[in-house]
């Protein structure tokens, strides 16, 4: 590609984003805003949300696109936080979705053949499993893993990593406390009791997790970890300590693959980074953009959650109205269809890869103190010198200038939630690269 000084490479999209800074809402579109403010807290459904005057209200979204009622798009980084690997609303997924409804969508105590397929693909995946318990979203997902490794070990401590996010449920809302690597409540409403069940080490820190595992061995039944934890990429030999440190005190390894699964890899981190967890959680990408959770491992765990146990000691509660749900089932199916082609993890990784290049030169010409950093399909804008270790090191980022960035890149027509590692899709294309790097450049030219 070759510069000028308007348009990074010169190309003219054939798509363009409205800078949404620019333009003037309609009537309609302002009332929405407003109603949604009114209603919703922080006007969204989720806890991450633009900021005030640059809210968008998505209307529809179609492949690397979200669109509001007035027309207006945004290239979408968030990818229903990582849900869409194929972006919205690919043809195969919506066909196979539409197919389903009209066969039915609940069929509590039986198994619909779109999730036994689904079910097969997942087994065949996951290097783990050899069973797999559907639920009906990740933060279920890790709840049930929790509780299966704590009923397996017959111990009830868990070992966490500070700042690091496994859904919604209390017992995982716990941050760093004191010395004493106990957990404390990281929300309102968490006892302190049950942030305390908690052991929360730094992520990367090896010999943090060695000294706290060994010291609570008696008690520690399982170590969780994101395996990519938020965009932070776990040192050589991280994960391989995990596994030995959890295997040497009989504890479990759980990985949550929530958002690395069938992204890093069609294995899923398990078959990037080499290393085989006993339990993995699965959520987003296996149910296609509809809510969906799996835990996957070998047959003796999973059997503990068989109804068929439920008088017997060991035996782990795992039920809901939707788990499994054959339409997320159908999607999730469909989607694996296609990430499971030969060469879509390079292609997609690739345009990333290109992306971050593309992004760092124009922040180097426009001398702008920034690192885009990443790997797969996943880039980020970091203010540190190096690519991030730790939580604590996400402390350490300039907001302020984070934050610029991030709405220049929104008022140029890119959906970047504050905060969060963006993510690409298959449906992202020159179009896309184009529109990013020219609001890119744009953002880095109004920080002068
Ligand atoms: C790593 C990780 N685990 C679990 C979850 C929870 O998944 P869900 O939002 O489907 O409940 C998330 C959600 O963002 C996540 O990023």
């Amino acid at each position: 590609m070759t510069a000028d000084a308007s348009s990074p490479s010169g190309i003219q999209a054939a798509t363009r984003s409205s800078p949404i800074a620019s333009r003037t809402r309609s009537a309609d579109a302002a009332q929405q805003i407003a109603r949604s403010r009114a209603l919703l807290p922080n006007g969204v459904s989720g806890r991450s949300a633009l900021s005030p005057d640059q809210t968008f209200m998505a209307a529809r979204g179609a492949g690397a696109r979200i669109y509001d009622s007035d027309g207006a798009n945004l290239v979408d980084y968030h990818a229903g936080a990582g849900a869409l690997i194929l972006g919205h609303c690919a043809p195969s997924v919506v066909a196979a979705v539409q197919a389903q409804v009209a066969l039915g969508s609940v069929f509590f105590g039986s198994t619909a053949p779109a999730t036994l397929s689904l079910a097969e693909r997942l087994v065949a995946a996951s290097p783990c499993a050899e069973k797999v318990a559907f639920a009906t979203a990740g933060s279920e997902a890790t709840a049930y893993a929790l509780r299966i490794a704590r009923a397996a070990t017959g111990r009830k401590l868990f070992l966490k990593f500070d700042g690091a996010y496994h859904g919604n449920q209390d017992l995982t809302q716990a941050k760093a406390a004191s010395n004493d690597g106990l957990g404390m409540p990281e929300t309102g409403g968490v006892p302190s009791e049950t942030a305390r069940l908690a052991l929360v080490a730094p992520y990367n820190d090896i010999d943090a997790v060695r000294t706290l595992a060994h010291r609570h061995a008696q008690e520690l039944a399982t170590i969780i970890v994101e395996p990519v934890q938020k965009h932070i990429f776990p040192r050589p030999g991280f994960l391989e300590g995990l596994r030995q440190i959890a295997r040497d005190i009989g504890a479990l390894l759980i990985f949550d693959e929530v958002v690395t699964g069938f992204r890093l890899a069609y294995g899923g981190a398990q078959s990037y980074f080499g290393v085989t967890p006993d339990l993995a959680c699965y959520g987003k990408i296996i149910g296609g953009g509809y809510p969906l959770g799996a835990v996957a491992g070998p047959s003796a765990l999973i059997d503990l959650v068989s109804g068929t146990r439920r008088n017997e000691p060991g035996y782990v509660l795992f039920n809901g109205t939707h788990h499994g749900m054959p339409v997320a089932a159908a999607a999730g199916l469909a989607t694996l269809e296609q990430v499971g082609k030969t060469g879509f993890h390079d292609a997609l990784n690739a345009w990333t890869a290109n992306l971050r290049r593309e992004l760092q030169k124009i922040a180097d010409r426009h001398a702008t103190a920034v690192r885009i950093d990443g790997d797969a399909s996943m880039w980020a804008v970091t203010t540190l010198p190096h690519p991030p270790t730790c939580n604590a090191d996400l402390a350490r980022e300039d907001n302020a200038l984070l934050g610029a960035i991030d709405r220049g890149l929104v008022a140029g027509g890119c959906y970047v939630l504050p905060g969060n590692r963006r993510l690409a899709t298959s449906a992202h294309g020159d179009s896309e690269l184009e529109n990013t790097l020219c609001a890119f450049d744009s953002a880095c030219r109004g920080l002068r």
